[in-house]
């Protein structure tokens, strides 16, 4: 088959190396990047770090507003894939690039995969939850990385073409946390002790579009006794920038890191506060405490099993969690096997994909009956 990948953003490249590992040993594929992130330290890095091939195209779209990044996308995905007459798409996560995946692969009536299907955080002022929505509802084959998220997509109606594969993060994780262990001179970069700092990430819109909730996190950070190493989304940056907000000498605000680093950084922290979806589950899968800055997360069964704790941005709850918070012994693997890869490749592989095979009446309960007072 000829198959083409859609990544743009930083977790997608990190997704993409394993997928595109396994299905390169049985197809062809073509890797496009619509340039999302373009940055060295939140694009290019990662392909050298992860031996992820060259990006066939790259859409070079950057940045701006939803609108204007996902029109621009659009228009060029388009031009890229008529070009390429590819017999599936494949696209992951919950990105404006996903979301352009969806739309023009739907458009052009060619079979769509959907890997990291099913996250429902059930917060509509999310972009990436609207990005999800469409992305499940357009996609032919779905890819879970847990039950919950099959649950969710059934409660939608959303059943046929549905997988529970695990977590591709997970495989990433496991294939590159040994080099890390090995090659990674962060710790001794920073001058940090394995156990004893806390690591921070921030970037959601929740957090960096209101100065009001950026704010507060910086000041709980500042208000914490202890290290903490923080890599800077460029976002975040900008704002820290227009707000003139200083840290404390306990946090040492980095640039955005490389994976080998961050895997490093992470398997070494006493604790994780982060708003990050992928960083939420890398801190699962190593079994570091994970503190989530925001007021849901899509990453429920992490909350229920007691090994995350969401506090937004609220500083008294950042800094008392921080101080207090003890996961359970128990850790059950939620994310499946470190293997999801070449599951999701021998489905696509086996299957007949064709375009709208999922797509079909579902039976539901009836509706509740009008009555005529
Ligand atoms: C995007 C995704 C988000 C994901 C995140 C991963 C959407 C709607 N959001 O958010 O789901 O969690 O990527 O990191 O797709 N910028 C740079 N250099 C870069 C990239 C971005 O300076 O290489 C700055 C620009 O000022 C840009 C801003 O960051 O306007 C936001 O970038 P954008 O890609 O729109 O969204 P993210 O916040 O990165
Ligand atoms: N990451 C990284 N360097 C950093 C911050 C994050 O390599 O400085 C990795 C992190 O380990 C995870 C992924 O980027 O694999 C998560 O991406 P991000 O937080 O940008 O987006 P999200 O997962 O929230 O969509």
């Amino acid at each position: 088959m000829k198959i083409v990948s859609i990544v743009g953003a930083r977790p997608e490249f990190i997704q993409a190396a394993p997928v595109s590992r396994a299905l390169r040993r049985k197809h062809r594929e073509i890797l496009i990047h619509t340039g999302q992130h373009y940055d060295y330290r939140m694009s290019r890095v990662f392909f050298e770090h992860l031996q992820l091939p060259e990006p066939d195209i790259d859409l070079e779209v950057g940045s701006g507003s939803h609108g204007e990044q996902t029109g621009e996308m659009l228009m060029s995905l388009e031009r890229a894939l008529l070009d390429m007459k590819p017999d599936c798409v494949v696209i992951r996560g919950d990105t404006n690039s996903t979301l352009v995946g969806a739309l023009a692969a739907a458009k052009m009536h060619i079979p769509l995969v959907h890997i990291e299907a099913g996250e429902r955080s059930y917060n509509k002022r999310m972009p990436e939850e609207i990005n999800r929505l469409v992305a499940d509802r357009l996609a032919d084959l779905l890819f879970c990385v847990t039950q919950t998220a099959v649950r969710h997509l059934a409660e939608e109606g959303i059943v046929k073409g549905v997988h529970y594969s695990g977590d591709v993060m997970l495989d990433a994780l496991q294939q590159n946390l040994p080099v890390a262990r090995a090659t990674s001179t962060i710790l001794s970069r920073t001058g940090l002790l394995a156990g004893y700092y806390l690591l921070a990430t921030v970037h959601r819109a929740v957090n960096t579009d209101s100065p009001e909730n950026l704010r507060r996190i910086v000041g709980a950070f500042n208000a914490i006794r202890e290290p903490i190493v923080f890599p800077v989304h460029p976002r975040t940056q900008a704002v820290i920038d227009r707000l003139g907000l200083s840290f404390a000498p306990h946090v040492l605000a980095i640039e955005p890191v490389g994976y080998l680093d961050m895997l490093m950084l992470e398997s070494n922290a006493r604790a994780i506060l982060t708003d990050s979806g992928g960083v939420q589950r890398e801190a699962y899968f190593l079994s570091i405490p994970c503190i989530t800055l925001r007021d849901e997360t899509e990453l429920h069964e992490t909350v229920e099993v007691g090994w995350n704790q969401l506090v937004g941005a609220n500083p008294e709850l950042i800094i008392t969690t921080v101080r207090d918070f003890m996961p359970p012994v128990e850790h059950p693997p939620l994310f499946g096997d470190g293997h999801a890869a070449e599951r999701i490749t021998d489905i696509i592989s086996n299957g007949a994909l064709e375009f709208g095979q999922n797509y079909d009446r579902v039976a539901v309960p009836a509706p509740a009956q009008m009555v005529t007072i």
